[in-house]
């Protein structure tokens, strides 16, 4: 019997290809060209599964174009990339690749929060500049970390797994607003209290977003949102562009509504808006909140195995639409 074909359609590690290749037919892309769209859809052809990274869009228009597609298995968490309901409609399943790269992200939105509130790039920029000339007492005075208060918006896995560091690594008192209240035990281990939106923007010295992206978190965090956060306060979106509204941020940097911002996530990335790469107090890292090769590894081996188990045993790990397996 022939394999099925599969897209890897970016360059991932040389061993999940590998692996993959012990399955499937694969096209692999190592020199990670981005493909337009229609490139995309002409890659697809006679495939019956494709490994994303997140950045493709999977909808009715691809699917249309590509009747012969079962599995997209995406290498990320989030699955904004795909619209669900058309992928359902169309009978194509779509699986994500969440769990193996919660303490990693966590890991990383602690190191943003601490960067940006202890100033540590803009402090470095300084130096590197050559401006520093005596140690001063103010020089660069930040905001305290240790016994603040954190909110953190959007309570999955990641938040949980911040709140937990935050609570008890760094005694904080945590606040937390999220679509559905967590249970009282879940809270109580990471140490999180729920509060409404409002209530967490007027009372929070760091706020960290670490929702979904949807229509509905689309500038969860806008020009009115700022104005409410303490003027010393400062922000970190550890989740997805477009949940801040990154020009009105870049406004309220520049005027400093609030103190600072750490942003790891962009809206059009990897376009950054040009007001924040002008404004000093925002710390700019380029989408590498995963980035350890032990968690990328798994979270690429997930997506391969997603592809195997779904052709295989037919019950993939981590699907997001599982009704198109019955
Ligand atoms: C990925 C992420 O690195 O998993 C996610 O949703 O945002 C990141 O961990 C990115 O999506 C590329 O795979």
């Amino acid at each position: 019997m022939s394999r099925p074909a599969v897209l890897v359609a970016r360059a991932v590690f040389p061993e999940v290809v590998e692996r993959l290749a012990t399955h499937f037919e694969v096209e692999a892309n190592p020199d990670d060209v981005i493909w337009s769209r229609a490139e995309l859809i002409a890659h697809l052809q006679g495939k019956a599964g494709m490994l994303t990274t997140g950045s493709e869009r999977i909808d009715a228009d691809l699917l249309a174009a590509c009747p012969g597609l079962r599995i997209v298995a995406n290498m990320a968490v989030g699955y904004n990339n795909f619209d669900v309901a058309a992928m359902t409609a169309a009978g194509v399943l779509g699986t994500n690749a969440p769990d193996v790269l919660t303490e990693t992200t966590a890991d990383f939105g602690m190191a943003l929060l601490l960067a940006t509130a202890r100033r540590v790039c803009e402090s470095e920029h300084f130096l590197r500049a050559g401006l520093w000339k005596n140690w001063r007492y103010d020089l660069f005075l930040g905001a305290e970390v240790h016994g603040s208060t954190l909110g953190i918006i959007g309570m999955g896995r990641i938040g949980q797994a911040v709140a937990r560091r935050a609570a008890l690594g760094f005694g904080m008192r945590v606040l937390y607003h999220n679509r559905s209240r967590l249970a009282g035990e879940i809270e109580a281990a990471c140490g999180a209290r729920y509060v409404e939106k409002d209530e967490l923007l007027r009372t929070a010295d760091h706020v960290m977003l670490v929702l979904p992206y949807s229509a509905e978190s689309h500038h969860t965090i806008g020009a009115e949102e700022l104005a409410r956060m303490k003027p010393t306060a400062t922000l970190i979106n550890l989740a997805r562009g477009g949940i801040v509204d990154d020009a009105a941020l870049a406004r309220a940097l520049r005027e400093r509504r609030i103190a600072a911002a750490g942003l790891d996530v962009f809206e059009g990335e990897p376009r950054v808006h040009p007001d924040l790469l002008t404004v000093p107090n925002v710390v700019l890292t380029p989408h590498i909140a995963s980035a350890t090769r032990g968690t990328r590894l798994a979270m690429a081996n997930l997506a391969a195995d997603n592809l195997i188990d779904f052709f295989t045993t037919g019950r993939p790990r981590t699907p997001v639409n599982p009704q198109v397996l019955r």
